[in-house]
């Protein structure tokens, strides 16, 4: 039996579409410093691309002490469990109408490529776009005071990896997006993260440790995991 329960709490869903709007428009503004594409404007993109860039880098320290408090980190522990399973869905089942090799629970809400993928997201590609975006903020400072720490001769370095960084990350949502419309119905996945319900079987078969222990909300009754 399958019934609404409460996957994703309220930071999380704000994180989620904070961070997919501010990626949104440091992409934008990138590409159009980048020179790919032109709309508003260099020095306006410049601008954007700075405020746009403070804002998720506050953004993730607040993402960090989310996932430590409530012990969410968990979810991005990689595991080989169904691995190949969930790869030949991706490849083959999923176009002959086959079941989705791994059951979404509160306490397991990633499949094991997704937590593979997230993780990677986490703890390369963010932090490399993050960082080469700062070395080509503060590439030449403080020369105010003549301690010329990080006076690298030239900012084509960090340019080329940020811009590795965006490809990487623009690469990860054009199949994200794609991969959302994969769920029990093509909407929901979508719905869930706008809502935080979701239809799921209801099975509650694993142990609960720790800060993982996240209470298992029912839309009509409060209801907690024993
Ligand atoms: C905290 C995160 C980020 C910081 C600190 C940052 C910082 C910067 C800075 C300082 C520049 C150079 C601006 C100038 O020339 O005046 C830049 C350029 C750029 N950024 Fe970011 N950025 C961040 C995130 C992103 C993200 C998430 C993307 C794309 C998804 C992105 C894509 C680009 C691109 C494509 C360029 C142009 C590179 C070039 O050809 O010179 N940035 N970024």
């Amino acid at each position: 039996m399958s019934k609404q329960i409460y996957i994703y709490r309220s930071f999380e869903r704000f994180w989620h579409w904070m961070q997919a709007i501010l990626i949104f428009l440091l992409a934008a503004t990138g590409f159009e410093i980048h020179g790919t594409i032109t709309f508003f404007g260099y020095k306006n993109a410049v601008t954007y691309h700075n405020i746009a860039a403070y804002s998720f880098i506050v953004l993730i320290v607040f993402a960090i002490f989310w996932h430590f408090t409530t012990g969410e980190w968990r979810q991005y522990m990689p595991s080989r469990k169904n691995l190949r399973a969930q790869m030949d869905f991706y490849l083959l089942g999923i176009f002959r109408n086959a079941p989705h090799p791994t059951k979404k629970t509160v306490l397991s809400k990633l499949n094991p490529l997704q937590k593979i993928v997230y993780l990677g997201l986490k703890i390369l590609v963010i932090p490399i776009i993050v960082i080469s975006g700062l070395m080509y903020m503060f590439y030449r400072y403080p020369q105010g005071s003549s301690i010329e720490v990080l006076n690298i001769h030239s900012v084509e370095p960090f340019a080329i990896v940020h811009t590795i960084g965006a490809f990487l990350l623009i690469a990860f949502i054009v199949a994200h997006l794609y991969l959302i419309t994969t769920g029990s119905t093509p909407t929901s996945n979508l719905k869930a993260m706008i809502t935080g319900y979701e239809e799921l079987e209801d099975e509650h078969d694993e142990k609960v440790t720790g800060a993982a222990a996240l209470p298992l909300r029912k839309k009509t009754e409060p209801e907690t995991l024993s």
